[in-house]
């Protein structure tokens, strides 16, 4: 496994592979867990290299956001992406001119400007800016995102449609804990009692689902169900809301063609958590 510290070291590295190898890329801002090896894993599946960013991008981060508590385990992180096949870490120190870039990307508001984008401005824009510019470094056939970010793969998947990129994006299920939590590199800033709270999250989802599949189809009504978990856990969510999960437009009748999926944002203790699952599945999820 080779190490790249700047977009030319990354490009050079991969230019003769290119010719020769199918290229999978697995975009992560580092402090890895089992959810970011399970792209790893699926990217190993897809493609003969492996290559993994870890890049704390300043860009989406919102003025008093965690920029600079955002945890930063390069060494362990290093050591789990040998273990896993990965074949090069981009790890750039600075990927951008001084004073930021000049040119960037920019996501319509009737995709950024719901569910997270309505209380992080910007955020999505900062998201595609760097994603598209290490697609340029990377040149990847393959580039994988998690479920868990929905918001984040559907407009990753639309920029790629828009733009005509010649990427094919694959979107892997979210990868839980036992109690159902969505991991997440900000569960490490819960406390003991925030992270058995956090649980609420899943299991109010869950219940959203359950009532659903019980023959509920008013969404007010089945968020009601949402809410009333979240209570018992101690949890004001920031948005809690069921949206077709192609469009993110909200619905109020439910119907299996609208594709319902239900969003969850909250804040607990310092770390700010998402969550989401499909309302036409009954897989089952943690304990
Ligand atoms: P990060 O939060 O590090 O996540 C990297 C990738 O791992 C994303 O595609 C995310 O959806 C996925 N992921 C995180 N937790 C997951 C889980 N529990 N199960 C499955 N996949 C999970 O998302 C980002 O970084 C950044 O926005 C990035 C795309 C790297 C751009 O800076």
């Amino acid at each position: 496994m080779r190490v790249a510290h700047s977009p030319t070291e990354m490009r050079q590295n991969l230019a003769s592979l290119r010719r020769q190898k199918t290229i999978a890329f697995v975009p992560t801002m580092g402090n890895l867990h089992d959810g970011h090896m399970k792209l790893i894993a699926k990217a190993r599946e897809l493609a003969e290299v492996v290559v993994a960013s870890i890049y704390v991008n300043p860009l989406q981060f919102g003025s008093g956001e965690d920029f600079d508590a955002y945890p930063r385990t390069f060494e362990e992180d290093a050591r789990r992406c040998q273990a896993s096949g990965v074949d090069f870490i981009f790890h750039p120190e600075c990927l951008y001119a001084r004073g930021g870039p000049k040119v960037t990307l920019c996501v319509d508001v009737a995709l950024a400007g719901r569910l997270c984008g309505r209380k992080r401005p910007g955020h999505f824009n900062g998201v595609v800016t760097v994603v598209n510019l290490m697609f340029n470094v990377v040149q990847p056939d393959f580039a994988l995102f998690g479920e868990k970010d929905w918001q984040q793969l559907l407009i990753i998947r639309r920029m790629v449609r828009d733009l005509h990129m010649p990427v094919t994006i694959v979107g892997v299920p979210t990868q839980r804990e036992p109690d159902g939590l969505a991991m997440s590199s900000r569960n490490r800033y819960l406390t003991d009692d925030e992270r058995i709270r956090a649980a609420g999250l899943s299991k109010a989802l869950q219940a959203v689902r359950q009532a659903y599949h019980d023959g509920e189809n008013d969404a007010s009504a089945l968020l009601e169900h949402g809410r009333a978990v979240l209570t018992e856990f101690g949890i004001e969510p920031e948005y809690l809301e069921i949206c077709d999960e192609q469009t993110l437009e909200p619905l109020s009748r439910l119907s299996q063609d609208k594709r319902p999926r239900i969003f969850v944002a909250a804040r607990i203790g310092k770390a700010r958590l998402i969550d989401n699952m499909s309302l036409c599945t009954m897989e089952a999820i943690g304990t």
